[in-house]
């Protein structure tokens, strides 16, 4: 694709991106080993024994143990200057692979299905180089390898044991590889880019009884109907048009026999949203509308509601350096897609809370090579071009941020 053209802009630019590119057969086979091995959240035992074995082998510092399986390594450039991190989320999901690749997931039932190896191979990748290249920057950059990503969410636990003291980070940067965007562009944007995360539970208990004789009965069902669609109305009326909300149930199981009336109904979903300002406004809805629809049916209900990651906020200058750096390594207009944004959750998120920092999306699909299945499906895969781009943004970043005096 458009990495493959190598349009040198100076000398220096077109030194690193074939030094990258000599990189690239490794980044591939690291990745593929990763892949054989994915492990849930929490659990990244081989994982992080694969990423501690790799730095100990090009003598970088580390720590491991932080949050279970989290890793963090630091390395220093020849000059006193800034500290840079650069996160890498390590976990896999629990979805039987239906891939027919040689490197197709060992462990069955469980899948790197939504990237993550590749966003190791290439933390992996930065490393390396940057190891080698101690001379090209200033200051520090610590690499954050973080478990249980897909949840409950190794972002918090590992801010709480320190991973952005000492030394303490003053930026940090992070990518997800994307098969919403063809391989070759990136998506990003200042602000907002993914969306908050709260999910819910709710019991309806109503009174069971005979299909024929509803007068006896609180048909949960019913209730949890009229809830069900009373909620879509939380984003539909109650929302500002022009911000942006999702309500989702999900699940909804209640009832076990079609001539009786279902005692209790269970619902559960998902709510989302950008804008910080709303971090109790649906959670406040959700009660008043519950309490109403079940008082007005004689029903009783127990919610439980809970906030699992924030949005996901970009920094504008630290945003602005990623964009510039992408204009050069991916050299067509049509590379960088502004403006970006999911209602997908991140707990990149966490971090971003903590210190100024930028999360994007590197584009990773190639529909001619069948390579464009969505994230979470058992048959995703992603090109792996994109590995070798996104080492180069990494370094470039470093390199811009943590400049030489
Ligand atoms: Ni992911």
């Amino acid at each position: 694709m458009v990495f493959t053209s190598l349009t040198p802009l100076s000398t220096e630019l077109s030194r690193v991106r074939l030094e990258i590119r000599t990189l690239q057969p490794r980044l591939v086979q690291w990745r593929r080993s990763l892949h054989q091995y994915p492990e849930l959240g929490f659990r990244e035992h081989i994982t992080a024994e694969f990423i501690t074995r790799k730095l100990r082998e090009w003598g970088i510092d580390h720590q491991t143990g932080i949050a279970t399986t989290g890793v963090v390594a630091v390395i220093h450039g020849t000059q006193p200057g800034p500290v840079l991190a650069i996160r890498a989320d390590m976990d896999a999901l629990p979805i039987q692979e239906e891939n027919q690749v040689p490197y197709c997931s060992l462990h069955d039932g469980m899948m790197h299905a939504c990237g993550h190896d590749g966003h190791v191979a290439i933390a992996l990748g930065t490393a390396y180089y940057l190891s080698k290249h101690r001379h090209t920057f200033a200051g520090t950059v610590k690499f954050i390898f973080q478990p249980a990503e897909e949840g409950p969410g190794g972002a918090k636990p590992m801010i709480e044991q320190g991973a952005l003291r000492n030394p303490d980070v003053d930026a940090i940067i992070g990518l997800h590889l994307w098969n919403n965007l063809p391989v070759g562009t990136v998506g990003v944007r200042t602000g907002a880019m993914m969306a908050a995360v709260e999910l819910f539970d709710c019991i309806i208990q109503g009174k069971g009884g005979h299909g024929a004789m509803p007068h006896q009965t609180v048909d949960s069902i019913v209730v949890g109907a009229q809830i069900v669609s009373a909620l879509q109305t939380i984003v539909a009326r109650n929302l500002d048009p022009l911000k942006s909300g999702v309500v989702t149930v999900g699940k909804f199981h209640a009832g076990a026999a079609l001539n009786v009336i279902a005692d209790t109904a269970e619902l559960s979903g998902t709510v989302r949203y950008f804008d910080p300002g709303l971090t109790d406004f649906f959670n406040q809805r959700f009660e008043e509308i519950i309490a109403g629809i079940c008082q007005s049916y004689g029903a009783r209900y127990e919610l439980n509601y809970r906030k699992l990651y924030p949005p996901v906020i970009n920094n504008e200058a630290i945003t602005n350096l990623v964009t510039s750096v992408v204009e050069n390594v991916i050299e067509t207009p049509l590379g960088i897609v502004p403006e970006c944004q999911t209602m997908g959750g991140e707990d990149m998120s966490f971090f971003l809370q903590e210190v100024p920092g930028c999360f994007f999306f590197l584009g990773s699909a190639n529909a001619t090579k069948g390579l464009d299945y969505p994230h979470h499906h058992p048959r995703f895969d992603f090109d792996e071009i994109a590995l070798g781009i996104g080492v180069e943004i990494f370094v470039r970043c470093v390199e811009r941020y943590c400049a030489l005096a």
